[in-house]
């Protein structure tokens, strides 16, 4: 056991408390959801610079598990897990991506993007998962029934279950709304073996379900709602202030659907600001698609109130959500780090995603959300172009083939592919291609 000390507690503050090991996901008295809280006058003892040099010594190393760019945080994450018991494939420490044309152009010349699709399955889901998974394979070896895990999932949260499952050995159920996700992310649950129910419903729908079939204490809920999942993706903040030195971005843009991520990324910086290690928090911007856009129509009307959605079609897919479950969180961090909630239409998201492909990424079509979110805010100077600001990519663009191809044929729907390049087809006929080539010159001046 470790010197420190992190319980399950009830957001709502009625003083409900439980271990990390014990299988509950809502506070048993009022209903509220629950929160991973650490001790942090142990955590004090160690100083800020301590913390510091001890996560610096860890990065990038092979020692088992703290070369994984979470559990080189392991004393604020889960402290008094066995390592041995850890799954863990070294997630985390995904690069940041300058984006120095892109931001050029709007004349940013502080503008990163966090390519956390740059990972084992592609999305930021990974960061969640493998904290969650390893809690259960600890609870299994130590001889409780498991018998498996389950999620609801729009895609990546499926993707990231099945494979951290698969590497532990634990037998994993996805639940997908039929025809709602990209082929690759089918795919990928089907790959690791998982039970893969396709129902034809929506996210909301399959939530409901898992909810259900969970209530089956053996079949444990891997959803976001589990807030062991927030204390594996709250390192990004961490991951990105020690990228820079442990110097604070000014502002973070990060697309969100069923709104754990956001609040998983406030709860980073409060606790380098709690712990002394930063001095100040950044602001959060918080994404979402026009056709999916609840907590956008809330933030409209100062978060007096909050009204679910049937949400439509949209090329995110991952965050086509209208009842997000974690509301009343993303609610209080926006609050705490003086936040925006903007909105993306098909047309700008999809031409976002474009437009800086143009300058060397490859963007899902959540980025893309997250990316045209920050054009608008910069043109309206809601934000402003000196800060150092960071666009989360959630999800590696190679999973929305669909919308890439579809893009540059042409034929999404709402969308004038203003940034469209098709192939050129043609005979190979050297004189014809010299030809081709200078009109192409000529266009692209
Ligand atoms: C690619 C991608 N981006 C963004 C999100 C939104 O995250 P959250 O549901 O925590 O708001 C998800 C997951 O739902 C996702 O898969
Ligand atoms: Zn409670």
């Amino acid at each position: 056991m470790s010197e420190y000390r992190a319980v399950f507690r009830c957001i709502a503050g009625c003083g409900e408390e439980y271990p990390l090991d014990e299988v509950v996901y809502e506070c048993r008295k009022c209903g509220n959801l629950l929160e991973v809280s650490h001790d942090i006058g142990l955590l004090k003892r160690r100083s800020a610079r301590e913390w510091r040099e001890l996560f610096d010594s860890r990065t990038g190393t092979t020692e088992w598990p703290y070369g994984s760019g979470i559990w080189s945080k392991k004393e604020w994450v889960v402290p008094n897990i066995d390592n041995d018991n850890i799954v863990s494939m070294f997630e985390g420490n995904t690069n940041l991506f300058w984006a120095k044309r892109f931001g050029a152009m709007y004349g940013m010349d502080d503008l990163w993007i966090k390519m956390c699709g740059n990972s084992h399955t592609g999305s930021f889901k990974d960061l969640g998962m493998t904290v969650l998974v390893s809690v259960v394979n600890d609870m299994i070896r130590r001889g409780r029934n498991i018998k498996a895990v389950a999620c609801a999932s729009t895609g990546d949260t499926s993707a990231a279950l099945a494979a951290f499952a698969a590497y532990a050995g634990i037998p994993s159920i996805v639940f997908l709304p039929a025809n709602k996700i990209s082929t690759a992310q089918l795919v990928q649950p089907m790959a690791n073996n998982a039970i893969v129910l396709s129902l034809d419903t929506d996210f909301d729908g399959c939530m409901r379900v898992v909810r259900e079939i969970t209530k089956d204490n053996t079949i444990y809920l891997a959803n976001s709602m589990n807030s062991l999942r927030i204390e594996g993706q709250k390192t990004i903040s961490i991951e990105m202030t020690q990228q820079f030195n442990w110097e604070v971005p000014d502002v973070v843009i990060i697309p969100g659907g069923n709104l754990g991520n956001v609040s998983a990324l406030g709860n980073g910086f409060k606790m380098m600001y709690d712990l002394g290690l930063i001095t100040r928090k950044p602001r959060i911007v918080l994404a979402q698609a026009e056709n999916a856009n609840p907590l956008y129509l809330s933030y409209k009307n100062g978060f007096r109130d909050f009204t679910p959605i049937t949400p439509q079609k949209t090329l995110a897919s991952a965050i086509q959500i209208g009842d997000p479950v974690s509301v009343q969180k993303a609610i209080r961090t926006l609050k705490e780090f003086d936040g925006i909630v903007e909105q993306a239409s098909e047309d700008e998201l999809a031409n976002a995603a474009a437009l800086a492909d143009r300058t060397g990424t490859y963007s899902c079509p959540h980025t893309g959300v997250a990316l045209a979110v920050l054009m608008k805010l910069i043109d309206r100077q809601e934000l402003s172009k000196k800060d150092r600001t960071i666009v989360i990519s959630t999800a590696h663009g190679l999973k929305f083939s669909e919308f890439k191809v579809g893009y540059h044929e042409g034929t999404l729907k709402d969308v004038d592919c203003r940034y469209a390049n098709r192939p050129i087809a043609m005979a190979p006929d050297v004189g014809k291609i010299k030809e081709a080539l200078e009109r192409e010159f000529a266009a692209r001046k």
